[in-house]
């Protein structure tokens, strides 16, 4: 990356929350390796399976990574985790949250945690905000359209019955009315599906497992997958790049395979199981269906399955990383090929060690 065009300087202080997560860990190492040497990294102390000991113990020559432990939940550890912070990565989330104001808690209310106390301080230059694919609704959109950041956000992410979607949508709400209302320097980074070792499932755009057989629901829909590792490189250039403010990026590799392709492979590269695929008609109205029960009910049933999903997950779409190229000077440097080489080996060790 030219210097030039650089927003800070490889000393200047970067705040990483969920550092200890499955993309906050390779940040990490993307700015070590880049040469940031003032690294803060937020984890909370409860983080499992030895993630904070891998933080700590992380070298570089000369440089500073300090293990902030706490709880972005309270302001008083949000202000002191700010103190003279030029750049801010968030990536904590509460992810794979079922109840609503869980997913509220840890991803919109500790966002405003975070950005007040940014605000007190007022040294930040630019406040990173990861978000994801699931904030954008595909309900008015002609099937095989281009997906990229000008489509529309879901409007009612209450009525999508995911809770993850719902605090992701409300969480870049809060983020740039900060941006409005503040003045405070803002990127939104929305990835597509990342996969990589230490995230070994199957995303749910593919298919879901249930009473021991897996139904197949995506079929030749492309599945919006980006490496671990390109990710973070794309989240990376977010923050650093000068001139970007206001600014959304969606990240998600190239060549990207099926979900008929991918099942195949997985199948092929890790185990073999049942699978049976459900064609595109048949799981609209049984998502239909399913909603329409749901209601009736009065939520009885919970409305897990509705048309809003299905739009938002099964329908074909194509995906666009146009933008992340030109403005950021983003490239894929891991390939879709190699990516999948690691993560299926992953996957096979995860299969044998159960
Ligand atoms: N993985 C994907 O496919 C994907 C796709 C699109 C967008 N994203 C976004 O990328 C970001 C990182 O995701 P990830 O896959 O790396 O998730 P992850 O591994 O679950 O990491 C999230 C981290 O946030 C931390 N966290 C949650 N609540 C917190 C709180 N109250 N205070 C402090 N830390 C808290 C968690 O801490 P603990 O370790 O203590 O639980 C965890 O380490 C998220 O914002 C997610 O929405 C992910």
């Amino acid at each position: 990356m030219q210097s030039d065009t650089l927003l800070i300087s490889p000393d200047d202080l970067i705040l990483i929350t969920g550092a200890a997560g499955f993309i906050g860990s390779r940040l990490v190492e993307n700015l070590l390796d880049g040469g940031y040497r003032n690294l803060r990294c937020f984890a909370r102390p409860s983080s499992a399976g030895g993630r904070i000991e891998a933080l700590s113990d992380l070298h570089r020559d000369r440089a500073r990574i300090e293990v902030f432990k706490g709880n972005l939940l309270s302001p008083e550890d949000c202000a002191a985790a700010t103190k003279d912070v030029a750049v801010i990565f968030h990536l904590a989330a509460a992810r794979g949250e079922k109840s609503f104001p869980d997913a509220f808690m840890n991803s919109v209310v500790t966002t405003r945690n975070l950005l007040e106390a940014s605000l007190l301080h007022g040294c930040l230059l630019r406040f990173v905000n990861v978000s994801s694919f699931v904030v954008y609704t595909n309900m008015q959109k002609p099937t095989w359209r281009l997906l990229d950041e000008s489509c529309p956000i879901e409007k009612h992410p209450a009525q999508r019955g995911d809770a993850y979607c719902f605090a992701k949508v409300k969480q870049e709400e809060i983020v740039t009315e900060y941006g409005k209302k503040f003045g405070l320097p803002y990127v939104i980074v929305r990835p597509g599906y990342v996969y990589g070792p230490g995230n070994e499932g199957i995303t749910g755009r593919v298919g879901i497992g249930t009473f021991g057989v897996f139904l197949h629901l995506g079929g030749s829909n492309r599945v919006p997958f980006t490496y671990v590792d390109n990710c973070a490189d794309a989240i990376a250039l977010a923050g650093l790049k000068q001139g970007v403010d206001g600014e959304v990026f969606n990240v998600v590799d190239d060549n990207l395979p099926s979900s008929r392709q991918f099942l195949r492979l997985y199948k092929r590269s890790v185990e073999r199981f049942r699978s049976i695929y459900v064609p595109h008609a048949l799981s609209y109205g049984l998502c239909y269906l399913w909603e329409l029960y749901s209601k009736w009910s009065e939520g009885q049933l919970e409305p897990t399955f509705n048309r809003r999903i299905w739009h938002s997950y099964w329908k074909k779409s194509r995906y666009s990383n146009a933008k992340i190229k030109m403005r950021l000077g983003w490239m894929q440097k891991v390939a879709t090929q190699d990516g999948f080489r690691r993560y299926f080996e992953a996957c096979r060790r995860r299969v044998q060690s159960a």
